[in-house]
């Protein structure tokens, strides 16, 4: 797709309006399929961390290779709006630091946005940045930077305390200026009710189908990772198993002398090659 780049006011105002497709992205190649697909967002998450470098979980992404994958997705891209996620550690020190971190995705990585994990606490770090001119994204319910407190990838939100106390981390980071707020891994009916409550869009993953937008990861969404597949997930293709098959067929043409074939090959004029072989 091509035209103007989807901007964040025009995000804000699809609330209540139009339902907002998010994807993940991490290089040039994935970024130009999804922006083509029509996405309205590419969040260079850190799950790149998982499902590009093959850590266990996000925490050992850097701010150098976020940025080094960010700046691949934003020159593959010309109308989704581009959001750096903030490896863990990026933004959690300082404000200060934050704010010169979020400012590098702008910057360097050429991200039009941010995404920061956090409720409350995060307020701070979102005025400072939003002042700045950084336009934030904020996440709330399951944030991936906090599994080794959390003991794993757990649903949150469970009870009616912890919903409570969602909904007022949810305010608090939309009042704070965030445009929009990712719900991870949170009970539908909570989603729900804090989808009603914030003037901004929510953006769910595991959060069900009430909220403003929906994000996956790339390799999930075409089955190409399977290390673990969350409940939420869903494969809308297997290109894993295609893309083995595909390259199991290479090697074995390689094997067998078949490819490359003559439509492949390069030719040289026949008294070049005499004078060459001669
Ligand atoms: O890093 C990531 O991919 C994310 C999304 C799944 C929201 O934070």
């Amino acid at each position: 797709m091509s035209g103007k780049r989807v901007t964040v006011p025009e995000i804000l105002a699809a609330k209540g309006h139009r339902k907002l497709a998010v994807m993940t992205a991490y290089d040039y190649a994935s970024a130009r399929i999804a922006d083509e697909a029509g996405m309205d967002v590419l969040l260079v998450g850190d799950s790149l961390a998982m499902v590009v470098l093959g850590h266990d979980d996000t925490l050992s992404v850097t701010m150098d290779e976020m940025l080094h994958h960010t700046k691949a997705v934003a020159r593959g891209t010309n109308h989704a709006l581009v959001v750096g996620d903030m490896p863990f550690l990026s933004y959690q020190v300082s404000v200060s630091e934050a704010v010169r971190n979020a400012g590098r995705f702008l910057k360097e990585g050429r991200a039009q946005a941010v995404k920061i994990e956090g409720g409350r606490e995060t307020a701070p770090q979102i005025r400072a940045m939003v002042d700045a001119g950084i336009p934030v994204m904020g996440h709330v319910g399951l944030r991936p930077q906090q599994v080794a407190r959390l003991g794993g990838f757990k649903v949150q939100s469970k009870t009616a305390a912890e919903a409570a106390h969602l909904l007022e981390d949810a305010r608090i980071v939309a009042e704070a200026g965030c445009f929009a707020v990712v719900l991870e891994a949170i009970p539908a009916r909570v989603a729900q009710v804090v989808t009603r409550e914030l003037p901004v869009p929510t953006i769910g993953i595991g959060a069900g189908r009430d909220c403003d937008g929906q994000v996956l990861v790339y390799h999930d969404v075409l089955g190409l990772f399977d290390r673990f597949t969350p409940r939420f997930v869903k494969n809308f293709a297997q290109l894993g198993t295609a893309s083995r098959e595909a390259l199991a067929r290479y090697a074995a043409e390689v094997r067998e002398g078949r490819f490359p074939g003559p439509e492949h090959e390069f030719s040289i004029d026949d008294e070049e090659f005499k004078r060459f072989i001669g």
